[in-house]
């Protein structure tokens, strides 16, 4: 059963087995078999099933499982799972790290295979759209877990437990460690650092509603911040800032122009302050004069 937030289980199958070990992205029995003890549920629903790993495990453990998966005609994107079950558990392709059909089970692409989403964000609104079908079939009280990893690509990092919404109360986020973790990236740059975790992030649905109609959702977004309406923006940050629009060198004026709308700007002419003068002096306190009235970032 688990018992700290960290998962570790260097042998795949330690005392139980289930799925196939040479399917590209499956999970270990033993994760299986450690949620099912901590969340005991009496009927499981897998619709994202892969090689089986979570419906070979229940059955060992006597737990009632429905499983499905696009690979046998089941699209979790366009259909409803048939039968309530207090434990759903959705292992997405992790974008398009593993792609599915095709390439692990049939002949051609299949347009809703995740792992085909032509990019990130079409991807990312996609799972959402899964997690949101899956979790239709939580009973009250009953959990959703899903098993997801993030991606990094061209030094960016794609943390998809992060964009995703979560559905539901937050229960648990465990780290399950990821053993034998293969990079080609890893070979071709000695500076790449691999990621070796997984995150289940397990939610509940609430056993009585005030309103049922109404589902709890948690979602990140990334939104940009115009700093020039901040009051509390440093001057050192203006002056470094209003020189990087520039380029990462400007004039004097220019730099006046580029800090005379800020907010902070605002506040010290109410005050009478002389923020040209503030500004001349974190200048020479902190960037490069290149010649007469010409300033640069210092390196
Ligand atoms: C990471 S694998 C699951 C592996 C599984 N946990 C195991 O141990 O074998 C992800 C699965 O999602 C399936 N999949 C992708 N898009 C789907 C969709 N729209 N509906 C249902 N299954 C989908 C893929 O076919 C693949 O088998």
């Amino acid at each position: 059963m688990l018992s700290t937030t960290i998962f570790t289980s260097p042998q795949r199958e330690a005392g139980i087995s289930g799925g196939r070990a040479g399917w590209r992205g499956n999970h270990p029995p033993t994760l299986s078999r450690e949620v099912f003890e901590w969340l005991k549920p009496k009927m499981i629903a897998d619709p994202m099933c892969g090689s089986g790993t979570t419906g070979d495990v229940a059955r060992q453990m006597g737990i009632a499982c429905w499983s499905g998966d696009l690979h046998s005609g089941f699209n979790l994107l366009t259909g409803e799972i048939p039968t309530p079950a207090d434990l759903v558990w959705v292992h997405p392709p992790y974008w398009d790290i593993v792609v599915y059909s095709g390439q692990v089970w049939g002949k051609e692409a299949h347009p809703d295979d995740l792992s085909r989403c032509p990019d990130y964000a079409t991807f990312v609104q996609r799972l959402d759209q899964a997690h949101y079908n899956a979790y239709q079939a939580v009973q009250a009280g009953g959990h959703l877990a899903v098993l997801v990893g993030d991606v990094k690509r061209k030094g960016l990092l794609y943390p998809i437990m992060r964009d995703m919404r979560w559905y539901g109360e937050p229960v648990q986020v465990v780290i399950k460690l990821q053993h034998n973790v293969q990079s080609a990236n890893k070979a071709y740059n000695s500076n790449f650092v691999s990621i070796a975790h997984e995150y289940l992030v397990v939610t509940r649905k609430p056993k009585q509603f005030a309103n049922a109609w109404l589902v709890s959702v948690r979602l990140a977004q990334t939104r940009e911040l115009d700093q020039r309406g901040l009051e509390q923006q440093g001057w050192r940050s203006i002056v470094w800032t209003a020189l990087s629009a520039l380029g990462g060198q400007g004039e004097l004026q220019a730099i006046y122009q580029q800090a005379n709308s800020h907010a902070r700007v605002k506040l010290a002419e109410t005050k009478g302050t002389d923020w040209q003068a503030i500004i001349r002096r974190v200048l020479q306190e902190s960037c490069t004069p290149v010649e007469r009235g010409l300033w640069a970032l210092s390196n």
